[in-house]
């Protein structure tokens, strides 16, 4: 694991734009496609905002990119709390992504049937082999959480790569997540945390005590994790 510490939101931004371009053109040019699972939230908005424009618009082959995401809140894929809308005002919709390379969770369907729909859409991208993504984003709340892996929830205990539909509290939601085995099967892992209110979550994650209930940020640790963070929220480190 690498973190990789900058002066300010723009430049943690830049580096990781850079570093997605280079993964993504490795990809492409390996196997003619790159698929990504996005994060969501507020802080990755800025990214998604910086691949849209040149030089990032013009390097990568866009065609080849097929875009996953990371976890949904259970709300119409139209409601300002979606991921998916956010993602599509700020990333697909400036590139002209065709919907074919787009994977959207269905939340018209009951918590549980979106999630098995999306882990079969999932296994059919891999045609059934191990589903091991190109690179998966994260961002990191200021409780520790990732994706949607929240502290003292059920799903964090999984052994098994899936999709799943998780409640959480305040307010009581249900939210749709990859689990940690998933997003721990990826190429490349890469958290994006800026800010002071993430940087106990930050000191919590990487130097707090082994306990991943409270922590459940501490899952996603395979040797291919980077973090890019701002002084900010490396703050405690
Ligand atoms: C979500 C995200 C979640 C997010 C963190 C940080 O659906 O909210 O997937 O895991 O990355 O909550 O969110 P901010 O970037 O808004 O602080």
């Amino acid at each position: 694991m690498s973190v990789h510490t900058f002066p300010d939101k723009n430049a943690a931004i830049l580096a990781l734009a850079n570093r997605i371009d280079d993964v993504a053109n490795m990809s492409i040019h390996s196997n003619d496609k790159f698929s990504i699972v996005l994060s969501g939230g507020s802080t990755p908005q800025q990214l998604y905002q910086t691949l849209a424009e040149p030089p990032f618009r013009d390097s990568i082959p866009w065609s080849k990119v097929f875009f996953f995401l990371g976890d949904e809140r259970y709300v119409p894929l139209t409601d300002d709390e979606s991921n998916y809308k956010m993602i599509e005002e700020s990333l697909l919709k400036p590139l002209n992504i065709s919907d074919n390379q787009v994977f959207k969770y269905n939340t018209n369907l009951p918590p549980e049937k979106a999630a098995l729909e999306y882990q079969q859409y999932i296994q059919q991208y891999f045609k059934n082999d191990k589903a091991r993504f190109d690179m998966v984003l994260l961002g990191l709340g200021d409780n520790a959480h990732t994706a949607s892996l929240f502290p003292n929830t059920n799903i964090l205990s999984d052994k098994t790569p899936a999709v799943k539909s998780v409640i959480i509290k305040e307010p009581d939601t249900y939210r749709l997540t990859l689990n940690a085995p998933m997003i721990n099967q990826a190429i490349h892992i890469a958290f994006l945390v800026t800010g002071q209110p993430k940087a106990m979550a930050v000191h919590q994650v990487l130097e707090g005590k082994e306990d991943c209930a409270l922590y459940p940020a501490q899952l996603i640790r395979t040797e291919l994790v980077d973090w890019y963070i701002d002084e900010a929220a490396g703050n405690f480190l």
